[in-house]
């Protein structure tokens, strides 16, 4: 009797265990359902009919963009939605999807706030919602110890620098919101980053010395924001860097001379539009893998460094909007050194203080140059002849200067060319015939020269 006693207490047991655990996975796949059914009520436009396999014919792990757990029940770990022309707000139920972990809502007509359920979701690993609507201030995702990847670029999202961010972060996005105020010191914390973007957006202040922890980062956009301070020394300690971009906030003082040598993985530096002053560090030619170089609209001053044409791989090289100066053959000398620049694509000078004759090695550029800006400088001399080495040439920008004599009948031979401004010079005589062979050209300035005769 005792024994049955026992063994029926243990059967019960047991058999209550099996019941509570059957009702506890029923109840887990079908919370995933609901919620998904609750996400699916928000979308108020579904112009794919992308949704259109979200029903109760087919199991939830069959919808379209979801993907689950093979794991008995199974669960939902993926939601790939992206680029649907979905409108709606993003429902707080998916932050019951405890399993999800690649949530991509990316490039759709989203609006409303981030939910900030979507904060508890622990396993959660990325989360992609650039290109929508997204409005409201940036919840906090610290509890998401797993999240890696965090995309929010191209929205309305409004507040501060999101401060709750999760120590494992690599890539966030933030870009093309209104964030304003100051980048938290803490962001120090996040170790783990290698991408941070926040480029369009309102954020003031300077970038903390702290962020020096961050020497993994790999990628920084800054751009227009309205930072300000000298070179970020941080930025120094980034030794991985390989683009930077700093352009259009109010950053000034002088370029840190060991730049170059500092930041030797450098692909892309661009710092345009800020305040900077002083010499070009001739160092930065030591970040031997630089393709893109851009400091235009700063106020450098002193002479290009002949380092320059030790970048072999630069493709764009912008210096306009500068006080550099050339005045003495040898403050000419990085012309001929930018000759060894064979993949060179584009380079302006345009609108600094550049002088006297343009030197012959022009004519040594790579055949590969498409845009070539000398404009708004004392340049003088005929027009510069080694133009004619460059047969690529879609833009050439001779505008403001005091060249003179006569346009050269080769300049027709240039059949790429789609922009010519020869505008206020001292050029003479009649254009060449062959300029009619141009059939690419969309935009030819010649106003205010000493032409005589018709436009062929
Ligand atoms: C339900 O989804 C299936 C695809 O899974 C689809 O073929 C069917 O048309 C849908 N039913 C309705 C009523 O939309
Ligand atoms: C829930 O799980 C049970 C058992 O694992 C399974 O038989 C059932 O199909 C699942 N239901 C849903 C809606 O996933
Ligand atoms: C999901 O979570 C919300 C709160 O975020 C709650 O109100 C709702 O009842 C939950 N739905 C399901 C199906 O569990
Ligand atoms: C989920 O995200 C991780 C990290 O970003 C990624 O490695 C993985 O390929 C993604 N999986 C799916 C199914 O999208
Ligand atoms: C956002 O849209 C741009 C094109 O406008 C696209 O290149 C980019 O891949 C989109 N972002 C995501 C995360 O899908
Ligand atoms: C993170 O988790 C802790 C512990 O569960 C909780 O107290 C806290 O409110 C959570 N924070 C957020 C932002 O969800
Ligand atoms: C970094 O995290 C630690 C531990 O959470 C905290 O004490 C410290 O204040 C944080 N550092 C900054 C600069 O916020
Ligand atoms: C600079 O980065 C190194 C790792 O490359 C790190 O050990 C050091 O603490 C960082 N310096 C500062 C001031 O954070
Ligand atoms: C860096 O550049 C400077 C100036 O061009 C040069 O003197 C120095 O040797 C270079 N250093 C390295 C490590 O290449
Ligand atoms: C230039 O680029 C090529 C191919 O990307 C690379 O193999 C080479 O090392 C680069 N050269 C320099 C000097 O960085
Ligand atoms: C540039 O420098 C010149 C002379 O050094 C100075 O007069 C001018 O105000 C500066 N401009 C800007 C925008 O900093
Ligand atoms: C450019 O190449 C020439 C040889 O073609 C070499 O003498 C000169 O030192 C090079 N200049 C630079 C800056 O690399």
């Amino acid at each position: 009797m005792k024994v049955t006693t026992a063994t029926a207490h243990f059967l019960w047991v047991f058999l209550a265990s099996i019941s509570h655990s059957v009702i506890c996975s029923t109840l887990r796949n079908e919370t995933d359902r609901l919620s998904l059914l609750e996400f699916k009520n928000s979308i108020t436009l579904n112009p794919h009919q992308s949704l259109i396999s979200w029903n109760d014919s087919t199991h939830f792990c069959s919808w379209e963009g979801i993907s689950c757990s093979s794991k008995n029940p199974p669960r939902v770990t993926a939601i790939d939605l992206r680029n649907q022309g979905l409108v709606g707000h993003i429902s707080p139920s998916l932050g019951n999807l405890t399993f999800l972990r690649n949530l991509s809502l990316a490039t759709n007509g989203f609006t409303g706030q981030i939910p900030e359920s979507l904060g508890h979701l622990r396993r959660l690993r990325s989360l992609y919602l650039s290109n929508n609507t997204l409005q409201g201030i940036i919840p906090s995702f610290a509890n998401c110890s797993e999240l890696t990847v965090l995309w929010l670029d191209h929205n309305d999202l409004a507040g501060g620098f999101p401060g709750g961010l999760p120590l494992g972060l690599q890539e966030l996005q933030l870009s093309s919101n209104r964030l304003v105020g100051t980048i938290p010191p803490s962001l120090s914390n996040i170790t783990a980053l290698r991408k941070l973007s926040f480029a369009f957006n309102g954020i003031t202040g300077s970038i903390p010395g702290e962020l020096a922890t961050l020497s993994g980062v790999e990628i920084l956009y800054a751009s227009s924001n309205r930072l300000l301070g000298g070179f970020p020394e941080a930025i120094l300690n980034m030794s991985v860097l390989v683009a930077l971009s700093l352009s259009t906030n109010s950053f000034s003082g002088e370029l840190p001379s060991g730049i170059g040598s500092l930041l030797p993985n450098l692909r892309q530096i661009a710092i345009g539009i800020n305040f900077f002053h002083g010499d070009i560090p001739s160092s930065l030619a030591n970040a031997s893998n630089l393709v893109k170089i851009d400091i235009s609209e700063n106020n450098f001053t002193g002479v290009v460094p002949a380092s320059i044409g030790k970048l072999a791989n630069l493709t764009r090289l912008n210096l306009e909007m500068n006080q550099l100066h050339a005045r003495s053959k040898q403050d000419w000398e990085f012309m001929d050194s930018v000759a060894n620049c064979t993949q060179l694509q584009g380079i302006s000078i345009a609108r600094n203080q550049m002088e006297g004759e343009v030197p012959g090695s022009l004519g040594n550029f790579s055949v590969q140059l498409q845009y070539l800006f000398l404009g708004q400088n004392q340049l003088s001399g005929s027009f510069p002849s080694g133009i004619a080495n460059l047969p690529n040439l879609i833009i050439l920008g001779l505008d403001y200067n005091r060249f003179s004599g006569s346009v050269p009948q080769w300049l027709g031979g240039l059949k790429t060319l789609q922009k010519l401004s020869l505008s206020t010079n001292s050029f003479t005589g009649y254009l060449p015939s062959s300029l009619s062979n141009l059939s690419h050209l969309t935009e030819i300035l010649l106003d205010t020269n000493q032409f005589i005769g018709n436009i062929p």
